[in-house]
């Protein structure tokens, strides 16, 4: 039985990579192309996998090709693929994406992803006996992720919410929604969205981190790329550092964090309290050295790092 569960999108990437972003209304040519799998939910749920977590993954994808490609991935990644559904209405998500050297652009269809409601709840919470973590994202109704987020919390497990894409801007999270989530991830993008508050450095990431944090979620984690991440809990506040590593693709950076994040917690000693630094410091470190392993690669799932990378990555530096 799995110990970490994903509720969340699963989609096929399809991938341009460019010199540079198009305006609107030009043609550029590409430089290459590529059909890779993807969904913040599916990444996150590789992610976890190859770290050695026993993960489940509850989704949606469509009766078709790429549904059948995406679901197959995830199962030769050993990720339990029992309650992901396929779709008889609409096609899998996609993601399209154009790729540059500094920057990337990212369209998303849902398609089957946009059906997640009450009957997938069903299929998660017989996999709360066992679990200890639970990752979700914005990719699927909100709704449904507020009500996993609930009932998960109820149960004792651990919720990691990773709130990306960012919702509108200026747009809080709903108060009853705060209440049932453990953790928050946004990036510095969402993180903006969420509260308002401009990041330009850690001084700013700890305001907007401690502003969300009063809405009821019990730690609040920014990250910021290059200039790291900081963390909000009752027990106050505290800045790492990014690890510098040369940066190929960034493309799941935020979906590797949430999966090495999410294995650092379910390995952690279940006597510490999740707002104690003892536990939140090194899970943090192992979250970030899990991004900074995936940017070095290209893909999304397949830049996944497994536990022994990341072990010598940390033990190198
Ligand atoms: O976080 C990266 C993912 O966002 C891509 O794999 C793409 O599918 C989009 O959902």
């Amino acid at each position: 039985m799995a110990e970490v569960l994903v509720l969340g999108s699963v989609n096929m990437d399809l991938v341009a990579e460019v010199d540079r972003l198009p305006r609107p209304g030009e043609t550029l040519t590409g430089r290459g192309f590529a059909t890779v799998p993807g969904g913040k939910g599916a990444n996150q749920a590789v992610a976890a996998a190859r770290l050695g977590m026993r993960t489940a993954m509850v989704g949606r994808v469509g009766k078709d090709g790429f549904g059948r490609i995406l679901s197959d991935r995830l199962h030769a990644e050993n990720v339990d693929t029992s309650a992901l559904v396929a779709s008889r209405k609409q096609p899998s998500g996609t993601a399209l994406i154009t790729l540059s050297p500094t920057d990337n652009q990212i369209i998303v269809v849902s398609g089957a992803n946009a059906e997640l409601g009450e009957a997938d709840l069903d299929r998660l919470t017989p996999f709360f006996k066992k679990a200890r973590v639970l990752l979700l994202q914005f990719e699927v109704p909100l709704p449904t992720v507020e009500k996993a987020a609930a009932l998960a919390y109820l149960a004792g497990l651990t919720v990691i919410v990773d709130p990306a894409p960012a919702p509108k801007f200026g747009e809080p999270l709903s108060t009853d929604f705060c209440e049932y989530i453990s953790v928050l991830t946004p990036n510095q993008t969402e993180a903006e969205q969420l509260t308002g508050i401009e990041i330009l450095d850690v001084t700013g990431a700890i305001a907007a981190a401690e502003m969300l944090r009063g809405q009821g979620i019990e730690v609040v984690i920014i990250t910021m790329g290059a200039l790291g991440s900081v963390c909000t809990s009752a027990n106050g506040s505290f800045a790492i550092p990014a690890f510098p590593v040369p940066v190929i693709d960034t493309i799941g950076a935020g979906d590797a964090f949430n999966g090495g994040l999410a294995a650092a917690l379910c390995r952690a000693d279940p006597a510490l309290r999740l707002n104690d630094h003892n536990l939140l410091r090194p899970a943090l470190d192992y979250a970030s050295a899990v991004a900074a392993l995936a940017v070095t690669r290209s893909g999304a799932q397949s830049a996944m790092p497994t536990a022994a990378e990341v072990e010598d990555f940390l033990k190198a530096r």
